[in-house]
């Protein structure tokens, strides 16, 4: 079993919506026994709400129904998952800083380390901006979440 944790900042817009990406990708190819996928926030500060009303209706727009709810990540998370992904630099750099010891640390990764067609270096923050970036959260995280899925079963088998 590979264990993906999603990391955004609020972990009520980018991060729910990739770990919804991913279970989407995952039930999709019968693989719910080998990956299992949970998103997490830097910040407590949603800690209990569901996800922004926006993330969702774009989220249902594309076929995908939301049902995380917000909470921070912890030090245990860094030994449970196998994979720690951020959404962008900053959340990079304070993963980097909060990972318990080296073979924690090597499991921090970017999300558009997985880019297969996207030409974004990060996952922009949608929270503050319009409706336009929320379909371009969903758009860079279909392609990046389809890479990453690609990489766990490859090596998996
Ligand atoms: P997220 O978006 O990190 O993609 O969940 C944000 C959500 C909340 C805040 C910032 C970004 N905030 O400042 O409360």
């Amino acid at each position: 079993m590979k264990k993906v944790l999603f990391v955004c900042l609020g972990n009520i817009c980018r991060s729910p919506m990739a770990e919804s990406i991913m279970k989407k990708l995952i039930a999709e190819n019968g693989m719910e026994k080998e990956i299992e996928a949970d998103s997490a926030g830097l910040i407590s500060y949603h800690e209990g709400e569901e996800a922004d009303s926006r993330m969702r209706m774009h989220a249902r727009r594309h076929g995908y129904d939301i049902t995380h709810i917000s909470r921070p990540i912890c030090e245990e998370d860094f030994y449970i998952f196998d994979y720690i992904i951020a959404m962008d630099d900053h959340n990079y750099d304070k993963l980097i800083d909060m990972a318990p010891g080296l073979d924690e640390e090597k499991k921090v990764a970017r999300m558009t380390d997985y880019r297969k067609n996207t030409v974004m270096d990060h996952v922009p923050d949608p929270y503050y901006g319009g409706h336009e970036g929320f379909e371009n959260v969903i758009r860079i995280l279909e392609d990046t979440c389809a890479g990453l899925f690609e990489k766990i079963t490859r090596s998996h088998e």
